[in-house]
């Protein structure tokens, strides 16, 4: 199969192609997505394939604006109303009950002649999408593109990262067609993302609402709004045998380039000093670390790959960089990672979390 990269002007025609079940790259101000038309079992399952994803890993929808909820969605709590006015369009996915047909729906259903959009289960949304869930994630994504795509489509757009399954999310049509080219019908390209980690992933079908996954919005601008925001034990740490997370993707290890990953955690300057200490005198080790530590990584007689995360202090650019730092990795052949990582305040619990996955929670604290 031949992957379009499609501009901007070709809106109508990435639009077209989900309609009629297709698989299309969607650039998303988080990552780029790997979209589908939600409501179509076929398309669906071809996410799965594309990925190689776990069949049990649900997907979350991407709709145009938050009066779509209840079409998909049942008691939906008022906080998410409030959470919606506030950081929709952007990078929160608000867990939510699935809203489920009438026994009368399903009836008419049955009677109505079959296509392939049409889906029996008993809930509005296919299996397909919430792996048989009870809950959905639901996002109103920001980025003008994709927010075009999804309303000329007219459809709930099931997008997972457009990463192949384990690898680092792709935050540009590059990355996309680095994992997906011959595997897709089309790449729409909406040039590099502006977030450049996830959506944050919100449970809010319990009490205190629960932070499943970090991302895009901070746990203290959720705070602000909800006053207590349980952090699910997934987000900080590896889950020991047997121990199931509520998010099913953060049980997969995740985000990993081919070498082993290291990360040093603490003080910068000690964290820099301490890679510089252990690091090997070959070029086999890798180095991703901030801006104001790469001399200490680059110049001298071994050259090795050395990437920067961005200034210590600007968060905001090492969530926008981690992705395409590790991705950079597997164009080398280093043998080793090391990696320093900022503190968890803001949106360094997202970039943190992005990178202690990578490491497979291999953390040296310093
Ligand atoms: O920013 C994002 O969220 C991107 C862009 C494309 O929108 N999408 C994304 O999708 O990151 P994905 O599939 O790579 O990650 C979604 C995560 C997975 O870990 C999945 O297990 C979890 O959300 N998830 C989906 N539905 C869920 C549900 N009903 N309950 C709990 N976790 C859910
Ligand atoms: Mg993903």
């Amino acid at each position: 199969m031949e992957t379009l990269l499609l501009t901007e002007k070709e809106t109508e025609q990435a639009a077209r192609l989900l309609r009629g079940g297709r698989l299309v790259g969607i650039p998303t101000e988080t990552v780029y997505g790997l979209g589908a038309d939600g409501l179509n079992p076929m398309a669906v399952r071809a996410i799965f394939q594309a990925k190689g994803r776990p069949q049990d890993n649900p997907l979350i929808l991407h709709i145009p604006e938050a009066g779509w909820l209840e079409r998909y969605c049942r008691d939906i709590p008022p906080a998410a109303w409030t959470l919606a006015e506030r950081f929709w369009p952007g990078p929160l996915t608000m867990v939510l009950s699935c809203k489920r047909r009438t026994a009368r729906e399903l009836e008419e259903l049955k009677n109505s002649p079959v296509c392939s959009r049409t889906h029996f289960g008993p809930r509005v949304i296919p299996d397909e999408v919430t792996a048989g869930l009870d809950t959905v994630g639901m996002r109103c994504p920001a980025h003008p593109l994709c927010r075009a795509v999804i309303a000329a489509a007219g459809v709930p757009v099931a997008a997972p990262s457009g990463n192949t399954s384990g690898k680092p999310s792709p935050t540009s049509a590059r990355h996309m067609l680095a994992d997906m080219e011959g595997k897709i019908d089309a790449v729409l390209d909406g040039g590099p993302c502006a977030v450049g980690v996830e959506s944050t992933i919100l449970d809010l079908t319990c009490t205190p609402p629960r932070l499943l996954r970090p991302g895009g919005i901070t746990l203290e601008q959720l705070e602000e709004v909800l006053g207590e925001v349980a952090v699910d034990v997934a987000v900080r740490r590896q889950l020991g045998e047997g121990e199931r997370p509520r998010a099913p993707g953060m049980k997969y290890r995740h985000y990993a380039p081919r070498a082993p990953v290291t990360v040093v955690k603490g003080d910068p300057e000690r964290a820099a000093a301490y890679i510089r200490e252990h690091l090997s005198r070959t070029r086999w080790d890798g180095v991703i670390c901030f801006e104001e530590f790469l001399p200490l990584f680059t110049g001298g007689d071994v050259t090795r790959p050395v990437m920067s995360l961005g200034p210590a202090a600007d968060k905001a650019e090492q969530a926008r960089r981690v992705f395409d730092a590790l991705r950079a990795m597997d164009g080398t052949d280093v043998k080793r990672i090391w990696c320093q990582c900022p503190d968890d305040g803001g949106l360094g619990l997202a970039v943190a979390n992005r990178l202690n996955k990578a490491a497979g929670f291999h953390i040296v604290g310093v």
